[in-house]
């Protein structure tokens, strides 16, 4: 019986896939807060895409430690090298005196914020140039594409231009949500954002015991909704397309 079950259950999930496999537009990317809190997208079944997504329990926290991409730091401790590298200007970073200098460009390693030497006078004609939206480059320098406003890329010989997701000389910005907003985050706070969520957040709302569910934006007020497919904020529970007040 059990064995039964698991073929129809196999042959259920081929099914769906060959359904969907003339669906080929890819899947939206997640909104930028779930990706760096850690949340797991969830396909659930007849889904091609995440149709929703669990995410870690955030609000029991340790107020002394700090937690990112999935690490706990102790008070006093520095970031690992490879979390270094992720968020684009952590403390280990130092203010430098560097003065605007024409006849010198400073060289960046593909990861990390602050710049490693620079090159000056007739060495910058050896550099690799780079051109992204019209703009020139030189080897090593950072470079911040128009399109994709949450990647960066570094200026190497070679560089194709022509893609900047998937680039090898490309990388999404971490915003460092979990660092620099963690008393926001254990609040149950949500990230508001402005124009896309596929950056970092401008604010936040936290909840306030005044807040009530607005269920103008819920497709089917009286279905019942399954219970995996609810959101909650604060004391509240929403559905899909409820908003706070
Ligand atoms: C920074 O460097 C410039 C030129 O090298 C120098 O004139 C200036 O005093 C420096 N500033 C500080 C705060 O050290
Ligand atoms: C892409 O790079 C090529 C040369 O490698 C350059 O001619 C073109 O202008 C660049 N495109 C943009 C949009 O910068």
């Amino acid at each position: 019986m059990l064995r039964k079950l698991a073929v129809a259950v196999i042959l259920l999930c081929s099914m769906a896939l060959i359904c969907n496999a003339e669906d080929t537009e890819p899947c939206p990317a997640p909104p930028k807060h779930y990706a760096e809190l850690g949340c797991m997208p969830i396909k659930d079944e007849g889904h091609r895409c995440p149709n929703r997504y669990e995410c870690p329990q955030l609000t029991d926290r340790d107020g002394q430690k700090c937690y990112f991409n999935g690490n706990i730091y102790e008070p006093g401790t520095s970031l690992s090298q490879s979390d270094q590298e992720l968020v684009s200007c952590s403390p280990a970073c130092r203010c430098l005196n560097y003065t605007s200098d024409d006849s010198c460009v400073y060289q960046y390693k593909p990861a990390g914020c602050c710049s490693s030497g620079k090159v000056c006078g007739k060495e910058m004609d050896k550099l690799a140039e780079c051109y992204l939206d019209g703009e020139k480059y030189l080897e090593g320098q950072k470079m911040y594409p128009n399109e994709e406003s949450c990647y960066s890329c570094h200026c190497q010989k070679g560089f194709d231009n022509s893609t900047i997701v998937g680039n090898p000389n490309c990388r999404e910005i971490n915003c460092g949500i979990e660092l620099h907003n963690a008393g926001r985050v254990a609040q149950g706070c949500i990230p508001i954002y402005f124009g896309t969520d596929r950056c970092c957040p401008i604010s936040w709302r936290c909840p306030d015991d005044a807040d009530t569910v607005i269920v103008e934006g819920r497709l089917d007020v009286d279905v019942s909704v399954d219970p995996k497919m609810k959101c909650t904020f604060g004391k509240l529970n929403l559905n899909v397309g409820d908003g706070v007040s």
